[in-house]
């Protein structure tokens, strides 16, 4: 076992933490505030090459492995998780999905853009009334021989209003249930396409979600996903790298608070010394690095079990589900660090607390990360049992 990071990991982790402090700072809480989309970030995000990491150069993406894509998701998160939000639905839901299960004219039409940034895209899975149950689609994509008639609403959805190209899922067989679930590549431009209200959201507010309705939209059949029933399971093998994206994301919020904290506490002086030299903070500072650390293990684990070609699912999961309440309760502990300082939006660790929520929300909600982890551990899939069950 060999936990260091390569020389190449190491240097996109401090190309990431440059870029943060160079382009992200500069205006963070202002564009949280305001709900100020990050368009000139994301282009400069775009030629580090941030937005397409783990794309092939043959596609005009980095070819990076999934562990320095952590890596750079993390230390962009310690500041500005609207922007990682956006770099994560595009890395991994997006740019990844139509690498791994499109066509090539998909990948030369849309991948090429989406990898470089000069355009982005968006995942609509969820429905006002199929968030968690996800196979309850009401969308319908209606096979009418050349093309499928697409209508439905789309909920919540990540650069609803900014992205060019979306990925739409829809039930085309509902006899069929989940199986007659189909995945199509639309084009924000296409008649019928209508952009919804923007949500004005508790964290993440840089970041764009709308609702988006179809309407009678004609997709041509050369941009579906995959085989004909392809699109849930398409979604949920997405979905298991897009949570090793969020639970990065969510480490990074945590370790972005803890370094605030260490910080403040340092600096701040009460009872005649550094606040830090009371032991109900230090013992404080040494639970959120230990938690802290515990999340990177199986951030980094997950990531790494991707890029090896094994099965990531429950590694994914738990990951996401560790490293999300770890940010949720280590940014509430950074607040209580901060004390009266930490309740103003002047300072970081606010937003931090703020952004924290949705990292247990989006992307399947710490309850589904659970269902995933117990099926795989009911299926005797996790680990060789050393017991066994008379009954089985
Ligand atoms: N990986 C691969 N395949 C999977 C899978 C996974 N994680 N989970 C399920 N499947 C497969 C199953 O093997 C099964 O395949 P077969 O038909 O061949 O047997 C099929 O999918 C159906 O599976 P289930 O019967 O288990 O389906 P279910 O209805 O019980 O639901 C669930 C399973 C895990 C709860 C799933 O519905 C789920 O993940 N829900 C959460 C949805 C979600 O994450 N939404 C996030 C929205 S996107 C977002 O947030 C993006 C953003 O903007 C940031």
């Amino acid at each position: 076992m060999y936990f260091e990071l390569t020389e190449e990991q190491k240097a996109v982790q401090q190309a990431a933490r440059d870029f943060t402090q160079q382009e992200l700072l500069p205006g963070v809480i202002e564009r949280d505030r305001d709900m100020i989309h990050p368009t000139e970030q994301l282009k400069k995000m775009g030629e580090m090459g941030f937005l397409g990491m783990m794309v092939s150069p043959e596609y005009n993406g980095g070819g990076m492995d999934t562990v320095s894509y952590v890596l750079a998701m993390e230390e962009i998160s310690k500041m500005d998780s609207s922007c990682s939000v956006i770099m994560s639905v595009n890395n991994s839901l997006v740019c990844w999905g139509i690498e791994t299960f499109g066509t090539e004219e998909q990948k030369r039409k849309y991948l090429t853009r989406l990898a470089t940034g000069e355009i982005i895209g968006s995942f609509c899975l969820s429905e006002p009334e199929a968030g968690s149950d996800a196979t309850h689609q009401r969308t319908t994509a209606v096979d009418m021989g050349d093309y499928y008639l697409l209508n439905g609403t789309k909920n919540w959805i990540t650069n609803g209003g900014k992205s060019s190209v979306h990925l739409v899922v829809a039930q085309t067989h509902p006899e069929k249930a989940h199986k007659g679930i189909n995945v199509l590549i639309v084009e924000t431009g296409w008649d019928g396409v209508v952009i919804g209200a923007k949500e004005d959201k508790m964290g993440i507010r840089a970041s764009d979600t709308h609702t988006i309705m179809y309407n009678d939209v004609k997709v041509p059949k050369e941009n579906r996903i995959g085989e004909d029933g392809f699109g849930f399971k398409f979604a949920m093998k997405v979905l298991n790298g897009g949570r090793i994206g969020i639970a990065a994301q969510a480490l990074g919020i945590a370790a972005g608070a803890y370094e605030l904290a260490v910080k403040y506490s340092k600096e701040r002086e009460a009872f005649g010394k550094p606040i830090s030299q009371h032991q109900a903070i230090a013992f404080k500072l040494a639970d959120m690095a230990t938690e802290i650390e515990a999340a990177r293990l199986l951030v980094y684990r997950a990531a790494w079990m991707k890029d090896q070609g094994m099965d990531y699912t429950s590694a994914a999961a738990m990951a996401k589900l560790y490293a999300s309440e770890v940010a949720m309760k280590h940014t509430v502990e950074a607040v209580q660090i901060h004390g009266g300082y930490g309740y103003v939006k002047e300072y970081h660790v606010e937003r931090l607390m703020r952004d924290a929520k949705i990292t247990q929300i989006y992307e399947g909600t710490s309850e589904m990360q659970k269902v995933v982890i117990s099926r795989k551990i009911l299926s005797g899939q996790l680990y060789e049992p050393l017991w066994k069950v008379e009954n089985e």
